[in-house]
């Protein structure tokens, strides 16, 4: 039995020197350690020992148990450090960077106007993208089946009202939020509205069926087209950051009277005439005009004490502009290629 139990140290003891890791460890254990482990049979067949060999062998068998477990123990410390070690993080490593989104170029033109606007003594407000046939038309000057109603194709929604009229549209403008703002606000009244704006458009370069539009409003006594003529031009130097030149025309639209179109020299080749203004020199970029009676009225205001002048500033016109794109589908494509270069 001395002998045996000899033989199965040494055994144990150099399986245990090729383990190298803990699956085969944890098989060696079981193998000799386990409840039916080779080491453990024969410590339980002591006890059937004679009185005099019991004590010796008893006495080796569990020194040899004992130094057993305890090799088995440092086996297993060598096993973890080493792992610990193959998979050793340093902290101070630089980490791998993660990419950032950034903001939309039209958001971002739409911001710094925001500032521009709000250091003028500005608000900025906004308004329900779907309307009212009332606030989007009627309250502008534009009544039920007059053919200013065709200057632009709306989006109606297919749900009728109790009357049996279809009464909600897609805004095709902001200008509706002129009215809201009015209304809530009364005068003196400083306000810009930004947003997005909704026309059924067949689509090309120029043209889209979502874009965005900054309304702009400004009532007070004694406003007139100079007051408005400052503002832009304010706004365009905020924008463009060197002087641009502009011109007016006269322009059509009901809610206001007069009504101008104001347009910038091309600021792709500075009024030489290209394909970016048509062969013109010029830029459309903003009509505009004095706020109309009617609408006055509608919002609640005086035309007596009060004038004003309103703006509808093609937010989605003057990114493009700004950053020098040709195709405006590119701005809703989702087409990281465009997005990642601003
Ligand atoms: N709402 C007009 C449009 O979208 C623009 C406009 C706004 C014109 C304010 C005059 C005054 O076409």
């Amino acid at each position: 039995m001395e002998i045996q139990l000899n033989k199965l140290k040494e055994k144990i003891l150099s399986d245990l020197e090729k383990v190298t890791d803990s699956s085969a460890w944890r098989d060696l254990e079981i193998k000799y350690l386990g409840r039916k482990g080779e080491l453990t049979k024969i410590l339980r067949s002591v006890a059937d020992l004679g009185e005099a060999e019991k004590k010796n062998i008893g006495k080796l068998a569990n020194n040899i148990k004992t130094e057993i477990v305890a090799k088995f123990a440092a086996v297993k410390n060598i096993i973890l450090e080493k792992s610990v070690n193959q998979s050793f993080i340093d902290a101070t490593l630089p980490g791998q960077e993660i990419d950032r989104g950034h903001l939309h170029p039209i958001t971002q033109v739409q911001n710094e106007l925001e500032d521009l606007f709000t250091s003028m003594g500005f608000m900025v407000i906004g308004g329900p993208e779907l309307e009212s046939d009332y606030y989007n038309f009627e309250a502008l000057n534009i009544p039920k089946y007059h053919p200013a109603r065709d200057m632009q194709d709306t989006f109606y929604i297919d749900q009728k009202n109790k009357a049996g009229e279809y009464d909600l549209v897609m805004r095709c403008h902001t200008s509706p939020v002129q009215i809201r703002a009015m209304q809530k606000y009364g005068a003196p009244l400083r306000c810009i509205a930004p947003g997005r704006a909704f026309r059924s458009e067949a689509t090309d370069a120029c043209h889209d069926h979502t874009f965005y539009q900054l309304e702009g409003l400004m009532i007070d006594k004694d406003i007139s087209i100079a007051n408005l003529i400052a503002i832009i031009k304010e706004l365009l130097n905020g924008i463009f950051k060197k002087e641009i030149e502009i011109r007016i025309r006269p322009g059509y639209f009901p809610f206001v009277e007069p009504g101008i179109e104001l347009d910038i020299k091309c600021t792709i080749c500075n009024g030489k005439k290209c394909p970016a203004c048509k062969n013109s020199g010029w830029l459309e970029l903003l009509p505009a005009g004095l706020v109309h009676p009617n609408v006055l009225k509608a919002g609640g205001i005086d035309s007596k004490k009060y004038s004003g002048f309103a703006f509808g500033l093609g937010l989605t016109r003057l990114a493009m502009m700004k950053y020098g794109i040709n195709d405006i589908r590119l701005f809703n494509s989702g087409d990281l290629r465009f997005l990642e270069q601003f």
